[in-house]
């Protein structure tokens, strides 16, 4: 539900008010920024999706190049200011007297951003643990579950690189079995993929490894589906939220999964090298951390976080990330999303020999898409619009999916997709 205008205007007095040591907040850019949330204050998600002003004010929180149109946020996302001033900040207060500020003053922040990240995520502080990545998070699980020999897990050829390798070093390590599916994206029958994960459950799966949505192309899968009918066989359900979280709008246990990670360096725009990990309560027992804890049969998720010594600016600008996200509301954020993807993809499709090979449906995509040029490879169209057009996107080559993807974020406008269809129709004649 999004809050009434009297809240909102509540909500973002709060902010500037905790933000008053924050120099951004006090810039032209910020003070602009803080009068447009106001004006939107009344409309719709949808009504603000198309609202360009408001985020021509969202870009200047910003730095990205005006040089460069970065078109390849499903790698990676750029930082608002305020996130990067603070991490700046921390590290320079840590340089002060590291010992001292990063392990007594900075690492007292830690209890309350778990309590600010299980609130963003819908579940218990206890359930949180605070690591560097995706694949930090992912691997603690996929190395820490007590597997036998002969126990099966089911994946994709789709999932990402880092998560199979460590899914076949266990194979080759302890013996467990791969069940592999390969799907022909896009699909647009939940039905459908939750059949074919039911079809490649037997009586000795263990696990089911989902990734939530697919980095080379933009399908987002049925993972609460999916993980419905593992629970009802008692299989355990993984699923790799590095692209879904701070995209889609949704909590994880929503997700009825018992496993979660999450990059927030990705689609909360937290600081480089900042992730989470989801256990549920009932699971932090019987889950090895991946590095030695006191006790690895602990019930305290923070069993999970004996990384050794690590950036606490890092760590502590994610509470700015989080307030950043907060201020834009993660509903109006998909519903951007969804429309600036569907916004290029609409017209670029009509070109002859273009294809858009993800859904153009909010059920099954959020704002990363894949596209390809019939006779084209997808380097040459990525490096076309690189060299000629200073856009940024990235050629895809993975098991079945070719394309270039594309994937703005909520500080690209809809004149620079403009430019973006613009490159595409000239590619097709050059
Ligand atoms: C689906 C998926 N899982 C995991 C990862 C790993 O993320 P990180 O490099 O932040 O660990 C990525 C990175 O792009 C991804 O797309």
């Amino acid at each position: 539900m999004l809050p009434t205008r009297r809240h909102f205007l509540q909500r973002i007095s709060a902010w500037v008010g905790t933000a008053a040591l924050v120099p951004y907040w006090n810039t032209a850019a910020g003070r602009s920024l803080q009068r447009a949330l106001v004006d939107i204050s009344d409309l719709t998600p949808g009504e603000t999706a198309t609202d360009e002003t408001f985020w021509y004010q969202v870009k200047q929180a910003y730095t990205v190049s005006p040089q460069i149109l970065n078109l390849n946020n499903g790698g990676v996302s750029p930082q608002p200011l305020v996130v990067q001033e603070a991490v700046e900040r921390y590290n320079r207060l840590s340089n002060e007297a590291p010992s001292y500020y990063m392990w007594q003053i900075l690492d007292q922040g830690r209890e309350p951003l778990r309590a600010e990240l299980a609130d963003l995520a819908g579940c218990s502080p206890e359930e949180i643990a605070i690591n560097r990545n995706s694949s930090e998070a992912l691997e603690t699980v996929i190395f820490g579950l007590r597997l036998q020999a002969g126990d099966e897990v089911v994946l994709t050829k789709q999932d990402y690189p880092n998560m199979i390798n460590a899914w076949k070093q266990r194979e080759k390590r302890d013996g467990i079995v791969l069940r592999w599916l390969n799907f022909e994206f896009p699909i647009e029958d939940k039905a459908a993929i939750v059949q074919e994960f039911v079809n490649a459950f037997t009586d000795k799966t263990k696990v089911v490894h989902i990734t939530h949505l697919i980095n080379w192309i933009g399908q987002l899968l049925p993972a609460r589906e999916i993980a419905l009918e593992a629970k009802k066989r008692g299989i355990e359900v993984l699923v790799d939220g590095a692209h879904s979280f701070a995209h889609f709008d949704f909590k994880i246990p929503d997700l009825e999964c018992d496993y979660f990670g999450t990059s927030l360096h990705k689609w909360l725009c937290a600081p480089f090298g900042s992730g989470l990990l989801y256990v549920k309560k009932e699971k932090i027992t019987g889950l090895y951390p991946l590095f030695g804890a006191p006790d690895p049969d602990s019930s305290d998720i923070r069993k999970f976080e004996s990384l050794g010594t690590r950036s606490f600016a890092i760590e502590q600008a994610i509470g700015q990330a989080i307030q950043f996200h907060h201020m834009i509301g993660a509903e109006r954020k998909f519903a951007r999303l969804h429309y600036l993807k569907n916004y290029w993809a609409e017209k670029v499709v009509q070109f002859p020999g273009v294809r858009v090979h993800t859904s153009l449906n909010p059920e099954f995509a959020g704002a990363i898409a894949l596209i390809s040029v019939d006779g084209k490879t997808p380097e040459e169209l990525a490096s076309y619009l690189m060299s000629k057009h200073r856009i940024h996107t990235v050629a895809i080559n993975w098991e079945n999916i070719h394309g270039v993807r594309v994937t703005p974020n909520v500080y690209t406008v809809t004149r620079d997709l403009d430019r973006f269809v613009q490159a595409v129709k000239e590619f097709l004649s050059f």
